[in-house]
């Protein structure tokens, strides 16, 4: 019997992937170059589960149904062209190649074009949920040739993670629209993740807090409407994993990140476009700072800065501490979707912003109850540039920016590096100032340059012969 649908890569996301898929009655093939990975796989075929695997490219193509569907699980860069120059001599007119990976979109749109000289439909599309996600339930974020991607719709809706019965999975738009969403979504992803991590320092090492009260009011924050999400829920479950001998893991962690680039990627392409991501920005920033190990620990005897004792009320703090973590996680989404706004008119994605709300929800790193909020309000404005102009959203907002303001104060003095917290309220108040400090800029700019200025009371360009 022929196969339904063949998987390239079978490291974790891409074995898991083909187990779902298979324990959703599709025959499924896995194609890999390690024995090891291949053999491992094939003892999972049973009665229940048709699956295949094979180290040999030719068997594979020849084990799937015509017209092919083929999914790529390998390594952003290279390994995707090697993968596809691989496949290519075996494949046929029609047939389809996915990318599952984080790939950046440039590529995508190169190989798109590519492979459709050579009448193979191609398209790529973010995965997100890591390895539990992949094996039960991702968020999947398609893009590009529409047609192939309608042929599969059903496999990716049977796999695909549910909220109150909808799949996490739905065509986003042209190009490489799936992979530049799943960018932003990793933008996102590096921006909460950043955020909670201040919160959780200034808990520490601002207000003192033991170990078990941080790790509760993290288990209690995600029963709440505004903060419940996974990557909350995460980390209420990583505060309390113990080591070996009985005492706290998180404790004896390195503060050393790495990461694999998409973060960076969202930053550097929100630049090209010309739309401020600033906590996103930071939260790449942070990352890169951790790695300055061996110079902080010189500079924490040098640079020294000695806070006034605080009467704290730890409630009170608490309290603040949530607002601070919900406004700032708001700002974060609302950046990143405004990106997606403005890269979707630039490219020609035709993003739907209400979809990409709505696949979120579920499956992916980032979902959270919130997004719910946020598909309502591109339900209400389809258009919207900009999620701090809804209604409902900046009410609450404002709701809570007291508790924001506090918590920077506290930090400020304290002297914690709260950049992420300290970039979204930046952001919030230079996205509700009317006016501007720009209009100095402009006259600078004009003084030792002539670059010319507009003015608010006359049409026109103007250059003036400023006094010196
Ligand atoms: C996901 C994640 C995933 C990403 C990791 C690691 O949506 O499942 O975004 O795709 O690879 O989060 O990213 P960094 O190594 O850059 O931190």
């Amino acid at each position: 019997s022929k196969f339904d649908f063949g998987i390239v890569g079978l490291g974790v996301m891409g074995r898991n992937l083909l187990l779902n898929i298979a324990s959703h009655d599709f025959a499924a093939a896995g194609l890999d170059l390690d024995t090891e990975k291949v053999n491992s796989l094939q003892q999972e075929a049973d009665a229940n589960h048709t699956i295949e695997a094979t180290t040999d490219v030719k068997h594979f193509v020849e084990l799937i149904q015509q017209p092919r569907a083929i999914m790529l699980l390998v390594p952003a860069g290279k390994p995707v062209d090697s993968a596809i120059a691989s496949l290519l001599p075996h494949l046929d007119k029609g047939d389809i190649i996915i990318d599952g990976g984080n790939t950046y979109f440039t590529d995508t749109d190169r190989r798109f074009l590519e492979l459709s000289e050579k009448g193979i439909h191609f398209f790529g599309m973010g995965i997100s949920g890591g390895e539990k996600g992949a094996r039960f339930g991702p968020a999947m974020m398609p893009g590009g040739d529409q047609k192939a991607y309608e042929r599969l719709r059903p496999i990716f809706e049977a796999i695909a993670a549910k909220v109150e019965g909808e799949p996490c999975v739905e065509y986003l738009g042209n190009g490489s629209a799936g992979n530049y969403v799943k960018m932003v979504h990793n933008g996102i992803e590096y921006g909460i993740m950043q955020l909670i991590s201040e919160i959780y320092d200034l808990m520490k090492r601002g207000y003192n807090l033991d170990d078990a009260t941080i790790q509760k009011t993290f288990e209690e924050w995600n029963q709440t409407d505004d903060l419940r999400s996974y990557l909350i829920e995460i980390t209420g479950k990583i505060l309390k994993q113990q080591d070996e001998d009985g005492s706290l893991l998180i404790n004896k962690i390195s503060d050393w990140a790495r990461s694999k680039g998409t973060g960076k990627w969202t930053s550097q392409n929100a630049m090209d476009l010309q739309v401020p991501v600033p906590t996103i920005d930071a939260a790449v920033n942070m990352r890169d700072m951790s790695k300055t190990k061996p110079e902080r620990i010189e500079a924490a005897e040098k640079l020294v800065w000695n806070s006034n004792p605080s009467d704290v009320n730890t409630s009170e703090a608490i309290i603040a501490l949530k607002s601070a973590l919900y406004f700032s996680i708001v700002v974060t989404y609302a950046q990143g979707l405004a990106q997606l706004h403005t890269a979707s008119k630039e490219y020609n994605y035709g993003l739907n912003l209400e979809t990409v709300a709505k696949i979120w929800r579920g499956g992916c790193i980032i979902r959270a109850t919130i997004l719910e909020d946020f598909r309502k309000a591109y339900v209400a404005k389809s258009d919207l540039p900009n999620l701090l102009l809804d209604g409902g959203i900046a009410s609450k907002l404002t709701q809570n920016q007291a508790g924001m303001r506090a918590v920077i104060q506290f930090a400020v003095q304290k002297g914690l590096p709260v950049s992420g917290l300290m970039n979204s309220l930046s952001y919030f108040d230079a996205y509700r100032s009317a006016n501007l400090p720009t209009n100095l800029i402009q006259a600078q700019r004009d003084f030792f340059g002539a670059h010319t200025y507009e003015r608010i009371d006359k049409e026109g360009v103007f250059h003036t012969q400023w006094a010196e």
